[in-house]
């Protein structure tokens, strides 16, 4: 820790890397600021700098470190001085101390523990030790200020943590073990965000679909959720095959503002590199699964994440996981190369696969998944959907939301932020789609 005492921040920005729930706590670790006085800034002019991190991959993590020297000498040039830098996410809970001897920040704070904020800024002031990664029993989310401000699209953190303990991933270390928020914190904070602006909602969690309240699962919140006017859309994510109970796949055919969107990571086709990952289903009960899904929501968009070149994956295996992707046909999905982080099992596994293999099944992954997010968009021309506006667009008039499958839609449009419109898909890009609104009709 810095020896010599500062003086209190004044000016604060958050900067958050990794998944969607980083994004809420760093929203929730700016709304605490503002809550304690302090003003929002740019990261080279604040005097107090959170950077919000995420370990899941080894580049993820050594980019804090690249990212801490570089916010040091753009304020160091700016205006001379020194920020005071907060180290906070899952980076902070998986290094702990050892950040503060490798790169001298000020304070340290696990995603646990985040409502103490205020109380470690104060102790780094005096040049105090200022380090929490606790994982305390009852949760950080009754210590936090009301939320203030709030986009059309907010995101809801509704369950936190993981105990499926896949072989490759540092969530459940660094994230503990899987907790509910409890229903009627849920149903305040969501009325709280529609009040506040919010049209669409996403849940989230590291197992959403885990969620659950005594005997009431997912699904019972979902329709709860339902009834609350001015809520257009609903979404959760990310979703474990094992959680994916009847109940939430019934609700995607009879709760119309649950999206037709469903992301369910698979990882690999090969039962062999499943079972090394310890995903706990096969690729058949995953197919299963998705025929099951697809009955109840013909129109579902499928979204999914996958590793090429975890340890051990031959070329056989691989084809298997394009095969996979071949019978499903996913609407868009995220992948990545095997990336061995430390204590996790798999990174002490034989066979660890070379980096150019991997980049070499990458590519090859990424283009078959690219052809079937082209495909997927280029069936969705011509057809009428509603579209939720986000943002301005780049050209004059031109505005951006999302379909119900989770595109992006251009549209030139009066409408305005946060609206609602009905739209007809006129052209399909591998990336987004264009439309042309249906005027006057407004559709909810
Ligand atoms: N709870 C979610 C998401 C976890 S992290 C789930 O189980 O699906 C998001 C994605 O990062 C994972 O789905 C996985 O595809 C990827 N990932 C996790 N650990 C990784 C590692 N060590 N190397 C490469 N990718 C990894
Ligand atoms: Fe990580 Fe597996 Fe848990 Fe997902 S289910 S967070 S991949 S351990
Ligand atoms: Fe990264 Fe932690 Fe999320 S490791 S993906 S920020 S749960």
């Amino acid at each position: 820790m810095k020896p010599a005492p500062q003086k209190l921040p004044r000016t604060f920005a958050v900067k958050s890397f990794g998944c969607q729930m980083n994004m809420y706590d760093g929203d929730r670790m700016a709304e605490l600021m503002l809550a304690q006085g302090l003003t929002p800034a740019d990261t080279a002019d604040a005097d107090l700098i959170v950077l919000n991190t995420c370990h899941i991959r080894e580049k993820a993590t050594e980019k804090v470190y690249s990212d801490i020297g570089r916010l040091r000498k753009d304020a160091r040039k700016k205006h001379g001085g020194d920020p005071m830098i907060a180290i906070a996410g899952c980076v902070a809970q998986a290094e702990g101390a050892e950040i503060v001897t490798r790169a001298n920040v000020d304070i340290v704070v696990g995603p646990q523990a985040y409502h103490n904020l205020p109380e470690l800024v104060a102790k780094a002031a005096r040049g105090e030790s200022a380090l929490d990664t606790g994982m305390p029993v009852e949760t950080k989310f009754g210590a936090l200020p009301s939320r203030r401000r709030v986009p059309p699209c907010a995101f809801l953190t509704v369950q936190e943590g993981c105990d499926k303990f896949c072989t490759y991933c540092v969530v459940p270390y660094t994230r503990g073990a899987e907790v509910s928020r409890g229903w009627q914190q849920i149903v305040d904070e969501a009325k709280a965000l529609v009040d506040a602006g919010a049209r669409e909602l996403t849940l989230l969690g590291q197992n959403v679909n885990a969620w659950s309240d005594g005997p009431r699962g997912l699904h019972h919140l979902i329709a709860e959720l339902d009834k609350i006017s001015g809520l257009a859309r609903i979404r959760y994510t990310t979703s474990h095959p094992n959680d994916m109970t009847q109940g939430l796949i019934d609700a995607h055919r009879d709760i119309e503002k649950l999206m037709p969107f469903l992301h369910l990571p698979v990882q690999s086709g090969s039962d062999r590199i499943l079972k090394a990952m310890n995903r706990s289903h096969s690729r058949d009960s995953y197919l299963r699964l998705l025929e099951r899904v697809v009955a109840a929501r013909p129109d579902i968009a499928l979204s999914g994440d996958f590793i090429v070149g975890f340890p051990g994956e031959t070329e056989a295996d691989f084809r298997d996981t394009l095969s996979l992707i071949d019978e499903v046909g996913y609407a868009q999905a995220f992948s990545f190369k095997y990336s061995p982080r430390p204590g996790t099992p798999a990174a002490g596994m034989d066979d660890q696969i070379a980096p150019e293999e991997m980049d070499e099944r990458l590519q090859r992954l990424q283009a078959a998944l690219n052809r079937d997010q082209a495909a997927f968009n280029a069936r969705t021309l011509g057809r009428r959907c509603s579209v939720l506006i986000e943002r301005k667009g780049k050209l004059p008039g031109q505005m951006l939301g999302k379909s119900p499958w989770l595109q992006s839609v251009h549209l030139l449009t009066d409408a305005a932020i946060g609206d609602l419109v009905a739209v007809d898909i006129a052209r399909a890009d591998p990336n987004s789609l264009s439309g042309v609104q249906r005027i006057p009709e407004l559709v909810s």
